[in-house]
């Protein structure tokens, strides 16, 4: 249609335009945390799309469109003609006719590429069943600021081979990483993009093994939304694969463990590692506002 950039997944940049991205969001943190006002989006809207819930994404992307002084709205479904069955397409045309960005978070990735292909205007994926990348821009963040380049280090997912883990995929080979992933039989990521990757990625069934000398450990729940009433086979399938102290131990001896939230302890991962002196996962919340910030200021201010 345009050449309008999207943001569906961390491919859709290129690896120098993620490095931008990240040493922007890290520029971006230091004028806010110093009180510098910087409204490039002033009479700017993103609409926000949410079909799933949201604490941080919510936040981030709305507070980052104020400090840049740009405006937020949030859509659900409910209160929607999108909940009402209005084809996706159409929605597309119409809001992006009036709004300067989509943000959405939904459940199956090709919606996410209708809206895309017909929106005028860029749209930015959320979270849905396969992909997370803007949770991927806070991570690489919040790793470049503890411990500079994650080039050539070695990440381990430990868990649900589902959203958050696909996206880790895509940031071994955007980020330059190798990726070993822990996880259950049965809770595998999406089995072409391990073809795809499989000379960075590999499974290694038992996370003991798979922690030994890796500078980062990650995990997400168990049951992510939409999978509730899965609750009580997943507590049972991963019982084994809760991210403890004793896994923590396996790694290097300055690895950082991050969960992109919501977190059960006593789950996936443990009240010891969780608040522990290797977790940084409340930098990594922080990060989502910054590194979107960088992220809308990519996609919508001309430079
Ligand atoms: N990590 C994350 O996306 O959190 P929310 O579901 O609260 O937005
Ligand atoms: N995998 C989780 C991530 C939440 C931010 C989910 O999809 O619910």
């Amino acid at each position: 249609m345009s050449q309008t950039r999207h943001f569906l997944t961390l491919k859709d940049l290129s690896p120098a335009e993620l490095q931008q991205v990240l040493h922007r969001g890290i520029e971006l943190k230091a004028m806010q945390k110093s009180g510098v006002v910087y409204e490039p989006l002033i009479h700017k809207t993103l609409a926000m799309i949410f079909e799933k819930s949201s604490t941080r994404t919510r936040l981030s992307f709305e507070i980052g469109m104020t400090q840049l002084g740009g405006h937020a709205l949030f859509l659900s479904p409910n209160d929607t003609q999108i909940g009402r069955g209005e084809p996706i397409e159409d929605s597309a045309r119409v809001i992006s006719s009036m709004a300067d960005a989509i943000m959405i978070r939904t459940y199956e990735h090709d919606m996410v590429k209708s809206l895309a292909q017909y929106s005028s205007v860029p749209v930015i994926n959320a979270l849905t069943n396969d992909y997370h990348p803007c949770q991927l821009l806070a991570d690489m963040q919040t790793f470049h600021e503890h411990r500079g380049s994650i080039q050539g280090k070695t990440v381990l997912w430990v868990g649900d081979g589902y959203n958050m883990c696909n996206s880790y995929i895509n940031a071994a080979a955007q980020y330059d990483f190798k990726l070993r992933i822990s996880c259950p039989e049965g809770y595998e990521p999406i089995a072409a993009m391990m073809e795809q990757h499989k000379d960075r990625v590999e499974i290694i069934r038992n996370p003991l093994e798979a922690a030994k000398g890796v500078d980062l450990i990650v995990t997400d729940v168990w049951y992510s939304m939409g999978h509730e009433e899965e609750m009580r086979k997943r507590l049972r399938d991963f019982a084994d694969y809760q991210v403890d102290q004793e896994i923590m131990e396996q790694a290097n001896p300055d690895a950082l463990f991050m969960h992109c939230l919501p977190a059960h302890r006593g789950e996936e991962v443990s009240a010891e590692v969780m608040d522990g002196p290797q977790s940084v996962v409340w930098d990594e919340a922080e990060n989502r506002l910054h590194a979107q910030k960088a992220l809308l200021e990519f996609l919508l201010v001309k430079r």
